[in-house]
């Protein structure tokens, strides 16, 4: 994927290191272009070390307002200024990275930055109604505390929603109108108000598979527990604490959903009698344990199920325990990983179970995984 990051003069420009990084991440191939002013506040040694490029801003070079867009997927403007997006409105040319965005053939997306006042301003708005009438694509601004000490409307999006906005969009949607069902993360399951027994898992693999199920155009409920993630843009979010809380809420909605993805490391057992007020420390405590109900089981027995996807966390036997959970759950399609390589990490490694054999999914990120997992899916569907 070919992306030109456009950066212009505003203190937000510190920011756009971080999208670049977020950016070559993905394996995208990123052109950093920046106008003269953005230089004043980033110096651009900062995005040739990270894009491993030079940075352009002369206009002056050949054909670089044409050549540098060549071939490209999209052209992303961060931050954009109200300036930058008074040239964009009116289609004026007289800098490089005014002129690409002139000469593109790709998508232009911008994530402006300014001063409150600046974006209320009627110019602006004005501009803005412009450039989209264009089919600028645009992100933000967020609402909050400014460099100015003011607060409002003008900060630039976050950077990795601006990237995971971007990845989205350029992603082919061969799941549209498809709707995932997937839950994520640990249950926890009370021993009284303060104590609880709950799992590692961090709900990385299953935000990832979330991801990229949007990013393939599926629309997506996330059921969730506990986790320290920011739930991904476009979901729907269910938050859950229990089992049992997972269960309700994976049944109440299951009707709806095309596919049914079981990430979550549910806890097998929850506490029988689990108190009402906090257990006083006295001596031994035994806690007797009862199971709880098998979510994926139940939804793979349905009748008229869904494409159901489930997941094994495993610390010995991998295949051979996954293969069983397979057949006993019922379940379309395993993805089977050792517990050490996979839970709370940010890279995974699978072995691919389906009713006509297995594929290993080599170490990679939870995201690169998920859109391997999300593309199998599509297959099985005949969608691809
Ligand atoms: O969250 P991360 O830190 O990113 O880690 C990812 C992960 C290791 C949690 C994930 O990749 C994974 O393996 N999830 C499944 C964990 C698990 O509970 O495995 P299991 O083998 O115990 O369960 C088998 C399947 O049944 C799973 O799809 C599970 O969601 C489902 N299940 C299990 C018990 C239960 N009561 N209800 C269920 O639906």
């Amino acid at each position: 994927m070919k992306i030109i990051l456009g950066i212009t003069g505003g203190i937000a420009a510190y920011k756009a290191a971080e999208l670049l990084r977020l950016l070559r991440g993905r394996d995208a191939d990123v052109e950093v272009v920046m106008t003269e002013a953005a230089t004043r506040f980033v110096a651009p040694l900062t995005f040739e070390a990270l894009s491993g490029k030079p940075v352009h801003s002369d206009q002056w070079q050949g054909m670089a307002h044409i050549d540098l867009s060549r071939g490209a997927d999209a052209i992303l403007i961060a931050p954009a200024t109200a300036d930058f997006i008074s040239k964009i409105a009116y289609g004026r040319a007289d800098d490089l990275l005014s002129a690409l965005c002139l000469a593109r053939e790709c998508p232009l997306h911008i994530a402006p930055a300014m001063n409150r006042m600046m974006w209320e301003n009627p110019a602006t708005r004005r501009n803005m109604r412009l450039a989209k009438a264009d089919g600028v694509i645009l992100h933000g601004p967020d609402d909050g505390i400014q460099a100015c000490g003011e607060s409002g409307p003008g900060r630039m999006m976050e950077p990795v929603e601006i990237a995971e906005r971007l990845f989205s969009f350029l992603a082919p949607k061969y799941l549209n109108g498809k709707k995932f069902l997937i839950t994520a993360g640990p249950t926890v399951e009370a021993i009284d108000p303060v104590r609880a027994i709950t799992n590692f898992s961090s709900g990385k693999m299953g935000y990832a598979l979330a991801r990229a199920a949007i990013d393939a155009g599926a629309s997506v409920i996330l059921v969730s527990g506990p986790t320290a993630l920011r739930p991904p843009s476009g979901a729907e979010f269910i938050p859950v604490v229990s089992a049992i809380e997972m269960r309700e809420a994976v049944m109440a909605r299951i009707r709806e959903a095309d596919v049914f993805a079981s990430v979550a490391a549910v806890a097998d057992y929850r506490v029988a009698n689990a108190s009402g007020i906090k257990i006083k420390k006295e001596g031994s405590l035994t806690l007797e344990l009862v199971p709880n109900p098998d979510i994926l089981a139940e939804v793979a027995n349905l009748e008229n199920a869904p494409f159901c996807l489930g997941f094994a966390a495993e610390t010995d036997h991998l295949v051979e325990h996954a293969e069983e959970k397979m057949l006993r759950k019922k379940v379309d399609m395993l993805a089977a990983n050792l517990v050490e390589d996979a839970m709370g990490l940010d890279t995974n490694e699978i072995v691919l179970l389906t009713p006509v054999g297995r594929r290993i999914l080599a170490r990679t990120s939870k995201q690169e995984i998920a859109a391997e997992l999300v593309r199998e899916i599509a297959n099985e569907l005949d969608l691809r």
